[in-house]
This record gives structure tokens, sequence and C-alpha cells, in this order.
């Protein structure tokens, strides 16, 4: 499997040079191996390349040159070869040494230089310190190295990357829901994570529907349903906290302080009561209760707001909710959607809002001993910039503190946005790993350099250069960030799917 490449000709520190063998390829962004003298390996880079030749020094270059016509091409092209040909001309590859494995095959940062002429070779799947550290547990895609493919997996490690928070950058295009499916469809292969997808398109089902476990571990929620195994999207009045009224519109300073008041004074029930009672009643309760005489066109505009919501997302006064069975779902280690796209921007954030708050009140109230056996949940957070952006962050709304709790109750933001620069620098610096596709704007990419825990200005060509479907991976724990062909959905799916029917009722949906 694994290909002769060349032999190492000098190294200095985690420095490398080789020269590549004969009839060989060796591109930017490969990565190689050298083998040790003691068994030992150094894993390597390669980013740049020259040519050496005992004809490179002014002298002989004349005498080549004596060689050409007058015009400057090749009078006689046999004669040329005989003088360039035999091994008086090389290609030297210069590398960065990765990480090293010793005779063990324990895997370290670099410890040591590898000796003179060792031989260097491209990976195989017998480099498995290397291989088992990038494969992790939840699969994504297969190692690049220069212009191929390795049939190599790559993948993450959901219980050290998912408290950690990731983010999933790319223009449009680039394959970034192509991504969110590959990533939920090894969530529910794995069955020890949980992942929550606020799905704004509502794309997202008929594909993950096709995953042979489906059935048992994908759950539907709509507040329209528009099949037989969607479930309707009920919340609580007494689960809709001022907080999430005010983080999805804007308020003026009086309607703000009514709206805490209003709560203060009725508690949890204050969203019912504001639409039951009439506007010149609940002045004259607030008057009545706080001594303070709010403009009756102050609290027609909050009974508006909470009209539509109540009408949006089902707010029902039985007692009706679905919160409770959704994070079962989670817990269980269930993928999640709660599909958005006929809802209005006001009601997605309100409840986008309500179900990630709740979540994180879930996990934050299960006491110390059982947290640790909960399982991890990812929420997934499309066009992140909306819920974390400069402004948005400040506000320190539910996602702003998702960013610094959520770790320590297990669960983690999965942030998606084709535009980096406009999330919070507290944001990005938050993201231990990262997943970078195709970005079109340099802004963009120089905020990631910048912002990015792992370096990556190295791979800034390879970054540049990303096409559809390609991606580097950078996470805290994964010695050095590496490029990667994410699966396509199709066919990751059927992959699985071989051996076992189809589980869900994926024919009747509509895209
Ligand atoms: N890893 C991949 N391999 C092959 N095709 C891909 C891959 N990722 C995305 N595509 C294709 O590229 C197109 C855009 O992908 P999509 O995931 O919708 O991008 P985005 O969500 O970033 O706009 C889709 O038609 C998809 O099938
Ligand atoms: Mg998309």
């Amino acid at each position: 499997m694994s290909e002769y490449k060349g032999r190492l000709t000098f190294a200095k520190g985690t420095f490398i040079e080789f020269v590549v063998a004969p009839n060989q390829d060796v591109d930017f962004g490969d990565i190689l191996v050298v083998e040790g003298v003691n068994g030992d390996r150094f894993y390597i880079r390669t980013y740049d390349f020259k040519v050496k030749s005992r004809w490179s020094g002014l002298n002989n270059v004349g005498y080549l040159m004596s060689k050409l016509n007058e015009d400057g091409q090749v009078a006689n092209q046999e004669e040329l070869d005989f003088y360039l040909g035999g091994n008086h001309t090389v290609k030297i590859a210069m590398a960065e040494q990765l990480c090293y494995a010793d005779a063990d095959g324990r895997l370290y940062n670099p410890k040591t230089c590898p000796d003179f002429f060792c031989e260097v070779r491209s990976l195989s799947p017998d480099d498995t310190a290397l291989l088992s550290e990038i494969k992790g547990d939840l699969e994504i895609g297969f190692l690049k190295s220069g212009r191929g493919v390795l049939e190599l997996p790559v993948g993450i490690y959901g219980s050290k990357a998912i408290t950690e928070h990731i983010g999933i950058f790319g223009t449009t295009g680039s394959g970034k829901s192509n991504l969110v499916k590959v990533l939920a469809s090894s969530v529910m292969e794995n069955g020890d994570y949980g992942m929550l997808i606020f799905d704004v398109h509502n794309e997202y089902y008929k594909d993950l529907s096709r995953h042979r476990r489906a059935a048992e571990r994908l759950s539907v929620y709509n507040t329209t349903p528009h099949a037989g195994y969607v479930r309707r999207l009920t919340v609580n009045f007494t689960e809709v906290d001022p907080e999430d009224i005010t983080a999805c519109a804007t308020f003026t300073e009086p309607q703000m302080d009514a709206i805490y008041k209003l709560s203060s004074v009725w508690q949890d029930q204050w969203m019912r009561y504001v639409l039951q009672y009439d506007v010149e009643d609940i002045i004259a309760e607030l008057a009545g209760c706080t001594g303070q005489k709010f403009q009756s066109r102050t609290i027609s505009k909050i009974k508006s707001i909470c009209w539509n919501l109540k009408q949006e997302l089902n707010i029902a006064e039985d007692g009706e909710t679905v919160v409770g069975p959704m994070m079962q779902d989670l817990e269980q280690g269930k993928v999640v959607l709660v599909e958005l796209k006929n809802i209005s921007p006001v009601g997605e954030q309100a409840l986008s809002t309500v179900l990630s708050k709740k979540l994180l009140q879930h996990y934050a109230g299960k006491p110390d001993n059982v947290r640790h056996q909960v399982k991890p949940v990812a929420i997934v957070l499309e066009e992140a910039h909306r819920f974390l952006g400069k402004k948005e962050h400040t506000s320190n709304n539910i996602f702003a503190r998702l960013v610094s709790e959520a770790r320590k109750f297990n669960l983690g933001l999965c942030v998606v946005d084709q535009q980096p620069r406009l999330l919070a620098d507290k944001v990005l610096s938050q993201l231990n790993t990262l997943f970078i596709l195709g970005l079109a704007s340099k802004a963009d990419r120089s905020k990631l350099e910048a912002m990015s825990r792992k370096d990556i200005l190295q791979q800034r060509n390879e970054i540049k250069n990303l096409e559809c479907g390609e991606m580097v991976v950078a996470t805290n724990y994964m010695r050095f960030a590496a490029p990667v062909k994410v699966h396509k959905f199709e066919d990751f799916v059927s992959q699985y799917n071989v051996s076992a029917p189809v589980g869900f009722p994926a024919g009747n949906v509509q895209a």
C-alpha cells in the first residue's frame, strides 16, 4: 500500500528536506512518513520544493545555454537529454515534522529529528498510531494528501470535541450542509452522543431519514406537522421567560422594563396574563404593584409580540409541551431536528432560545455524579452570527452563555456560518474544533487564522484553494491540522445501509 517517495537529505529541528525519488509524485500538502533507524517514525508535511542540479552554477547554465539555437529553442533534444539525464538533476521537497511515533507506536509531538538518508514513504494503514488519533469515533471523511485522497478515515472524538465547541465555516456551496448531515449520520451510528439541530431550511430530514438507524435515533419536530413522523412542537406558557422574548425582537427601554416588571408581578404566568387581560387592566395592575405607570403603547407592543409568538409556536395553556420528550431524546443519544422553515425570524429566534435554554437547564440540573453519565449533546446553530455576532454576544443571550458554560454540563455548540468574521471574537476563540471549508473572502480566512487555537498559518495556501467538500480540520487534541475530503452524504449513508433496510418512511417526504 505504501509507496516509496524518496530519501532524507537534510534535517534541522523540525525542518526536513528530502530528495524525491525519480518518477514519484509529491505534492504541496502531502503527509508522508520518514522511517527512522530504530523502528520509529516521523510524520511530515511537504510545503515547498526546489530543483537542484550539478548544472545549477552560473558557468554550467551558460554551457547548457550554448546548446540552444539563437531563438533560445532546443536545437538537439537528444544531446540535451544526455546532459540532463542520469542523476544530475534532483527535486528536493521541503517538509515540516508534524509528530513522532516511537518504536512502540506511541505518538508524540516532535522529539528528535530523523537521520540522514532515511527512507521517505507515503502513509499506509500500517501507520496506526497516527491514524487512530485522526480517526475519531465520528467519521467525517478521508484524509487528503496533495492531489489524492487516501482511503484513511478522518473524524473527531465526540467526547473531546463536542463539549469544546465546533465551528463549521464555508461559503455557500462549499459543503456545510453536507458536512452537518455526515456528522449527524455518524452521531446516529455511534449512539453515544445527542445532537439538536435547528434546521432553518427543513433540509435535513429527507436525507437523514435514509440512515439505517433513523427509526430509533432520529426525531423531528415542527410547529405544523406535515407528515405522520413529525411531532407537533408545542411549548408551555410557563416555559417562556422574559429574556426569551427580549432576545428575539428589539424593544425600547420602557418596553424592556415593562416586560421584566410583568414577569416579576405574575411570575411564570406573565405571558398568559399579558394575553388574557386588556391593556388598561395590565397598566392598572402594574401601577398597583410597582407604582409605575406604563403607557398603553408600550403594553400594546408587548401584547402584540406575545400574541404572534403564541400563534406561531403553539404556546399552550394546558401544560402541553414537547420540551420533556425532546430532552429525553437528546439524553438518549438521538439526533433531534427542529424544523424552522415556516417560522418567522422572530419566532425562530424565540424558539431556538427557549429550547437551548431548556437543554442547558436540564443538563445543569443533574447532580454531579449523574451528569458524567449523560450523553454529550451538540447544539447545531446555522447562520450563527445572528445569535453570536459581536452585538448579540454582549447581550449575554443563551447562546453566549452556552459558549462559556456549556462545557461543564456536557453540552457544546456547533456553530455553522458563511462569514466567521461576523462572529464575536470571544466566540471564535472558544471553538476548539474548526472545520474550515472553502472560504471565498480573505477577511474570513484571516480571522480564522488569527483566532484558531491551532496554528493553521502553514496551511494558508491549502485553505485558500479548497474545493467543494474539502476542508481542513483543526482540533485541539490532534497534533496537526488535517486536510480532509468530506464524504458525500449519499455515498456515506449507503455504505451503512448495505446490510439493513431503511428504517423510516423516507418515501413520502417533500424536500
Ligand atoms: N463532500 C462532498 N462531496 C461531494 N459533493 C459535495 C460534498 N459536499 C457538498 N457537495 C455538493 O455540493 C453542493 C453544495 O453543498 P452544500 O452542503 O449544500 O453546501 P452549503 O451548505 O455550504 O451551501 C451540493 O450539491 C452537495 O451535494
Ligand atoms: Mg447549506
